[in-house]
């Protein structure tokens, strides 16, 4: 039997989670490991993570709560292998290698990077280095698929060309080149002031949030006062239900915003209540997250190692 492409992917356990992660990024982890068709890789990139968080509790904790999260809506540990990145030595090895094959000039011209730098010229190295370790991350396992939101794109690009330079430059097929998956519908889910929702502009609906957060989010949404249909009521309001049925309440409340958010409201309840529930009762059972973490850590370890030994001889290091 030919084996199946692999799927990787890493979540930062950085911030509460929001609908914009849940629609654009975490549900389609789901779609894509039900169907059966990858062998997939999520890991928790807590050494990503690190150029920005530097408190070990929360380091602990937020980790903690990503993966009672991904359980939570739908991925499941007997099909998904699920581990911490810090738990695989190999990620931060691999890294070093890729760091003497990268130019600076390269790594300048990162979105992120260019982002970061135009807020705080003071950026860290591991800021600056963040696409060479996402490399690793992606290169490590082979994998053929790699799904992210839009803003991710580039980095695995970056992950494509480094894996080229590689092989070309050590004469190998070490690395396989992995394709970046987008969902395109869902793309960028807009916050409550119509930006892209994301926890640096505090314009975000919590995915784990009491109904009272839920409620102040979704009133806090931005509308115009020019009757015709909320914009950015309407955008968060078609995620969790059809825009056939949309139509509809919308034209009966037309210029009625406050009824409509009340709608959105009871809607995005109805659609997290199953989520939040297993949310909590993973909470309640702790082994569960500690047992998939460590049989997570045990398969990703003899995977990346076997890649590493590959890497090693081709580099000469052996
Ligand atoms: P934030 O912008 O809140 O800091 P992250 O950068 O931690 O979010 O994003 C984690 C993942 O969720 C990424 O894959 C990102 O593409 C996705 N994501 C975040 N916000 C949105 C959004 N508003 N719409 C679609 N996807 C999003
Ligand atoms: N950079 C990704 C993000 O911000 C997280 C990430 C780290 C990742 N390593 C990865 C995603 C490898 C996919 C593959 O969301």
């Amino acid at each position: 039997m030919a084996e199946k492409p692999v799927l990787v992917s890493g979540v930062k356990p950085t911030g509460d989670l929001h609908i914009g992660n849940y629609f654009g990024a975490m549900r389609q982890f789901v779609e894509l490991t039900k169907e059966g068709k990858y062998k997939p890789y999520i890991f928790v990139a807590d050494y990503h993570a690190l150029n920005t968080m530097q408190d070990a509790e929360e380091m602990r904790r937020r980790t903690r709560e990503i993966v009672m999260a991904y359980i939570a809506i739908g991925l499941d540990p007997k099909e998904v292998t699920f581990f911490k990145q810090s738990d695989v030595p190999a990620h931060t090895e691999l890294c070093w290698i890729f760091d003497t094959l990268t130019t600076m000039p390269y790594l300048m011209r990162a979105h992120a990077f260019k982002d970061a730098e135009a807020k705080n010229k003071e950026i860290n190295v591991g800021t600056f280095n963040y696409p060479m370790l996402m490399a690793a991350d992606i290169l490590l396992y082979d994998a053929a698929v790699v799904p992210v939101g839009q803003d991710q794109k580039q980095h695995i690009e970056i992950a494509r060309d480094t894996a080229e330079k590689f092989n070309r430059i050590y004469k190998s097929e070490v690395f396989t080149l992995p394709e970046p998956y987008i969902m395109g519908e869902v793309a960028v889910v807009p916050g409550t002031d119509g930006r892209k929702m994301s926890k640096s502009y505090g314009n975000v609906i919590p995915l784990f949030g009491s109904t009272d957060e839920l409620s102040k989010a979704v009133m806090s949404i931005v509308t115009d006062s020019s009757g015709q249909r909320p914009e950015n009521v309407y955008a968060v309001h078609k995620l969790v239900r059809s825009e056939r049925e949309l139509e509809q309440i919308y034209a009966e409340h037309k210029g009625k915003y406050k009824e409509l958010k009340e709608i959105l409201i009871t809607d995005l309840e109805r659609y997290l209540a199953p989520i939040r529930a297993k949310y909590e009762e993973l909470k309640e059972n702790p082994s569960i997250v500690d047992d998939v973490l460590v049989a997570g850590k045990r398969e990703a370890r003899v995977v990346s190692e076997a890649k590493m030994e590959q890497v090693r001889a081709a580099i000469g290091v052996n």
